[in-house]
C-alpha cells in the first residue's frame, strides 16, 4: 500500500505498522513529517525536561542485557548519598526543569524502600512542592508504590522491555524474579495506583524481529500508557548477550529504526509523552534532537554527579560522561530550538494523555 493511503488510516494492523517501520527515502521523509504534524498539532511542540539521576547501580536482577546486573562483578557499586540527591533535585529546582526522574537499580529491602520515602518528602519540601518526580525503579509492590506516590512521586517508569513473552524469556534469567507475567502485573500496579505510567521497550535487541516491534507498539496502545521511552538495544561486553553481538544490525539501521519506533507510536497515540533517549545519543550525537524533530516530547538530561556518572553503565559508549550538569543544560535547550521545539521550563509537563485516562 502506498504510504499516503497507509497515514490516512485510522486504525494500524501490524502488517501496516510493518510497512511503516521499514519504510525508506520519501516514504521514510512523509511518515516523519506527518508523527511531528501530529504532535504539533495535538500537544503542540513543547519539550520538557526531567533531570535525571542514577541513584543507584545497585541491583538485585540479572537481565542478560545490562551492564548494572547483578553478575557483572567488574561493574563498581555505588549509591549516592543523601545529600548528593537533595543537592541533584536542588540544582534541577533552580535551573526550572520542572521535574526530577530518580533512577536505579532494584532493589526492595525496607532500608532501600523507607529510604526513598524521606527523599521523597525531602525533595517535594526543598522545592516548595514544586518540583515533579518520576520514578524508575524497578518493579515494587502495591504497598511500596502507594507509600512513594503518597510522599510526592507522581510518574513512573517501568519498561516491559520486549512485548513477546518468549523474547522476553530469552533476555531474562529464567527464574521467578525475572517473570514477565509480574513485570506486566507491575506496571498495571503502577496504573491503579493513580501514578502518571510509563513503559517501554528494547529496539534491535537480538532474534527480535520487525513483527515484534509492530506488536511492542500495539502492545502500548493496548495497554493505554501515558508515557514512553524506548531506545536502541546497546550491547555491553560484560554481559551474556554480548555474545550474539555478530548477528545484530548496525548500530545506525537501530538508530534508523528507532526513529521509526517514535514517528509510529506518536501517530498511534498522539497526546502521550514520548522521550528522545539517551540511547538514541549512544548512536549519534544528534540521536534525541532527531527524535525530537518527528515527535518525541521529553528530554532526560543527566544530572547526576560527574564522579558517579561513569559507573552508571547499562550499556557502552554512554555519552555524557564528561560533561557538567550546567553546561549541558544551556547546550541542549539550544539544541532543543533547532529540532523545531521549545523547551518549556518550570512545568511537571505532564502527560495529556493522562487526564483524559482518569476523567
Ligand atoms: N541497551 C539499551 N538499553 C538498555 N537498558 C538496559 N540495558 C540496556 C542495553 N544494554 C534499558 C532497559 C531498562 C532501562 C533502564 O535501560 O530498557 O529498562
Amino acid at each position: 500500500m502506498e504510504i499516503d493511503s497507509l497515514l490516512k488510516q485510522t486504525s494500524f494492523c501490524n502488517n501496516d505498522l510493518v510497512s511503516l517501520l521499514t519504510c525508506t527515502n520519501q516514504a521514510e521523509e512523509q511518515l516523519f513529517a506527518y508523527s511531528k504534524y501530529i504532535r504539533d498539532t495535538t500537544i503542540g511542540n513543547s519539550v520538557h525536561m526531567r533531570g535525571l539521576v542514577e541513584i543507584s547501580n545497585i541491583c538485585i536482577k540479572d537481565c542478560l542485557y545490562c551492564g548494572i546486573r547483578r553478575s557483572n562483578n567488574h561493574a563498581q557499586r555505588y549509591s549516592l548519598t543523601d545529600e548528593e540527591i537533595l543537592n541533584a533535585a536542588s540544582f534541577a529546582h533552580r535551573y526550572q526543569y520542572g521535574s526530577i526522574v530518580l533512577q536505579g537499580g532494584e532493589r526492595k529491602d525496607k532500608a532501600f524502600t523507607e529510604r526513598i520515602e524521606q527523599l521523597l518528602l525531602k525533595i517535594k519540601k526543598l522545592s516548595n512542592n514544586t518540583l515533579g518526580i518520576t520514578l524508575s525503579l524497578g518493579e515494587q509492590n502495591k504497598e511500596t508504590l502507594q507509600r512513594w506516590k503518597d510522599a510526592g512521586a507522581h510518574r513512573y517508569l517501568l519498561r516491559i522491555e520486549t512485548s513477546n513473552e518468549k523474547l522476553y524469556q530469552k533476555i531474562h534469567p529464567k527464574d521467578e524474579l525475572h517473570n514477565f507475567h509480574t513485570r506486566l502485573e507491575c506496571i498495571h500496579l503502577l496504573q491503579e495506583c493513580g501514578y502518571q505510567t510509563g513503559t517501554g521497550v528494547m529496539i534491535g535487541l537480538p532474534d527480535q524481529t520487525i513483527e515484534d516491534l509492530a506488536n511492542d507498539l500495539l502492545f502500548l496502545k493496548n495497554i493505554d500508557v501515558d508515557m514512553v521511552g524506548m531506545g536502541p538495544y546497546l550491547e555491553h561486553h560484560e554481559t551474556p548477550l554480548w555474545e550474539k553481538r555478530n548477528q545484530l544490525l548496525t548500530p545506525k539501521q537501530r538508530l534508523q529504526l528507532g526513529l521509526h519506533m517514535v514517528s509510529c507510536l506518536r501517530i498511534l497515540m498522539p497526546d502521550i509523552n514520548i522521550a528522545a533517549t539517551t540511547a538514541l545519543q549512544a548512536i549519534d550525537p544528534y540521536g534525541r534532537e532527531k527524535a525530537l524533530e518527528i515527535g518525541a516530547n521529553v528530554i532526560m538530561p543527566n544530572i547526576t554527579p560527574l564522579t558517579n556518572r561513569a559507573n552508571y553503565q547499562l550499556y557502552e559508549n554512554k555519552p555524557g560522561m564528561d560533561e557538567g550538569a550546567e553546561e549541558s543544560t544551556q547546550r541542549l535547550i539550544e539544541s532543543v530550538r533547532k529540532s523545531g521545539c521549545q523547551v518549556q521550563l518550570a512545568s511537571w509537563g505532564d502527560s495529556q494523555h493522562f487526564f483524559k485516562r482518569s476523567n
